[in-house]
C-alpha cells in the first residue's frame, strides 16, 4: 500500500504531477507528505499554488480575502460562460458562491440542516443500511462500494428534499457524476460537454421537482418554495441549490462509508477495538475521515490580496489550492500521523473544510455513514476483503478520492 520511499518524488513539480495527473498514484499520502516537506506552499509549474500543511490549508479555507477561484477564474472569464449550460448552473450554487450570495444562500439553509432537523433521518437511514446489510447478507458479501455505500447518501438527501422518486435516484447519480467532471481543475473540452449535458438534465430535473410544490408541505423542497416567495433565493438560485444538495451528498458519504469500512477490514486490531467499544463509532468515523479523506484538495481560491501564507508571499490574483491529504497527514498537527488510531485525540481534522464554507451537510454525512460504519461492523464480524488493493475510481481524481470497487466476503 506504502509507495517505497525510492519512487517519491525529488522535487515539488513532480509531486504535484503525481498527485494530479492519470495515471492517479494509488496511495497518495507519501507523495502529499514529501510536498509538504519539501515545499509546504508552493507555486505550481501549472501555475497555481498549493498549500500542503494544516496551518495554511486552515488559513486558505478561513482567510477572507481568499475568494472562490473557480468563481473568478472560469465562471466570469471563461469564454464559453454564456453558452455553457454547467457553467451557468455553478454560478447558483453554494460551494462556487462568494458573500454576499453565498452569506444569504448560507443563511437560507443552515436552519435544515441542524440536529434536530437531522435527527428526525434516523429511522429512515436506519432502515435503509439495514435493508442494503439485508441484500448483502444474502448474497453472501459483494461490493462496499456499488452494492452498499452508493445507495444510501442520495437516498437520504432526497427523503429529506421530497418528491425525488426512488426511481430516479439513479438518474440524480448520474447527472452528479457529470456535473463534477466540470469542476476538474484541468477540464478538458470532452469533459466540459458531459458536464454540461448533465447541468442540462439536471436543471430540468430540478426545476419539475420545484413545480410539483405548492409550497405547502413540510419537505425540504417545499420549505425551500416558501422561502423562494419571500424573497429570500431566486428560481435560478432554487434550482441550483436542490442540485447542489444531491451532488454535494452524494459522492463524499459513499467514498466515506467504502473506505473508512476498508480501511478497519485492513487494520483488525482497530476493528476489534471497535467491535469491542460500540461507543468509538464516532471518533472512529473521523479518523477515518482524517487517514483516507474524500475530499483530498480544496476547490481552488483565489487571493484579492496579497497574502502571507508561511514563509512565502502570495500575491494578489494568484489561484491557490489546499491539499487535505498533506495537512491530514500534517506531523505539526498529529502525533504519529500514518497511523490509524480510533482513539486518536487530535481533535479531529479539516476533511469537512473549516470557515464560510465548511460542509453544510456535515450532521447529515455524520449520521448515516456512523449508521453504516456501526452496524456493518457488527452484524458482520467474519467480514474480510477479497481483493486487498482495489482500484482507485479514475475519474474522481484529483478533488476527491475513492474506490472503484472493494469486493468483500462475509
Ligand atoms: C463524508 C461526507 C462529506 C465530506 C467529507 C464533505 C466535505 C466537504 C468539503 C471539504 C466541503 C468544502 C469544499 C471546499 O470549499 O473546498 C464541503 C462543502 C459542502 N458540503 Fe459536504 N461533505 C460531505 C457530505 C455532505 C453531505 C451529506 C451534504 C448534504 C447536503 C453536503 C453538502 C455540502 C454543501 C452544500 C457544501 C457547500 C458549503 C458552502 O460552500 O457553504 N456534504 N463538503
Amino acid at each position: 500500500m506504502t509507495t517505497p520511499a525510492t519512487q517519491l518524488p525529488d522535487d515539488p513539480d513532480a509531486a504535484v504531477a503525481m498527485l494530479l495527473d492519470p495515471p492517479f498514484v494509488r496511495d497518495p499520502y507519501p507523495v502529499a507528505s514529501r510536498l509538504r516537506n519539501m515545499a509546504p506552499v508552493h507555486r505550481t509549474d501549472r501555475g497555481f499554488w498549493l498549500v500542503s500543511d494544516a496551518v495554511s490549508v486552515e488559513q486558505l479555507y478561513r482567510s477572507p480575502t481568499m475568494r472562490i477561484g473557480f468563481g473568478a477564474a472560469r465562471l466570469d472569464q471563461d469564454p464559453q460562460f454564456a453558452d455553457s449550460p454547467s457553467l451557468q448552473l455553478f454560478k447558483r450554487m453554494l460551494p462556487f458562491m462568494d458573500p454576499p450570495d453565498h452569506t444569504r444562500i448560507r443563511r437560507v439553509l443552515a436552519p435544515y440542516f441542524t440536529p434536530r432537523v437531522m435527527a428526525g433521518l434516523r429511522h429512515y437511514a436506519e432502515d435503509l443500511v439495514d435493508r442494503l446489510l439485508d441484500r448483502l447478507a444474502a448474497n453472501g458479501g459483494g461490493d462496499l462500494v456499488y452494492d452498499f455505500a452508493n445507495d444510501i447518501p442520495v437516498a437520504v438527501v432526497c427523503h429529506l428534499l421530497g418528491g425525488v422518486g426512488e426511481e430516479d435516484q439513479v438518474q440524480c447519480r448520474n447527472w452528479a457524476e457529470g456535473l463534477v467532471e466540470g469542476v476538474h481543475p484541468e477540464c478538458t473540452d470532452e469533459m466540459q460537454r458531459k458536464a454540461d449535458a448533465a447541468a442540462i438534465a439536471f436543471g430540468a430535473y430540478a426545476e419539475r421537482i420545484i413545480a410539483g410544490k405548492d409550497g405547502s408541505g413540510d419537505d425540504l423542497v417545499s420549505c425551500l418554495v416558501r422561502e423562494h416567495r419571500r424573497g429570500n433565493l431566486d428560481m435560478q438560485e432554487l434550482v441550483g441549490t436542490v442540485t447542489t444538495l444531491i451532488g454535494a451528498a452524494f459522492h463524499n458519504t459513499r467514498n466515506h462509508i467504502a473506505s473508512g469500512i476498508y480501511e478497519l477490514l485492513r487494520h483488525p486490531d482497530q476493528l476489534a477495538l471497535l467491535r469491542s467499544d460500540p461507543d468509538l463509532v464516532p471518533q472512529a468515523s473521523e479518523e477515518l475521515l482524517r487517514y483516507d479523506p474524500p475530499v483530498q484538495m480544496t476547490i481552488p481560491r483565489i487571493a484579492t490580496t496579497d497574502v502571507v501564507m508561511g514563509e512565502v508571499t502570495i500575491g494578489s490574483g494568484e489561484l491557490v489550492a489546499g491539499l487535505i491529504s498533506g495537512a491530514n497527514r500534517d506531523p505539526a498537527r498529529y502525533a504519529d500521523p500514518d497511523r490509524l488510531d480510533i482513539r486518536r485525540g487530535d481533535g479531529g481534522s479539516i476533511s469537512f473544510a473549516s470557515g464560510i464554507h465548511s460542509c453544510l451537510g456535515i450532521v447529515m454525512a455524520r449520521l448515516e455513514t456512523r449508521i453504516a460504519i456501526e452496524r456493518f461492523v457488527q452484524r458482520f464480524p467474519s467480514a474480510r476483503l477479497i481483493d486487498e488493493s482495489p482500484e482507485i475510481e479514475p475519474s474522481a481524481q484529483p478533488l476527491t478520492r475513492g474506490y472503484k470497487q472493494i469486493r468483500i466476503a462475509l
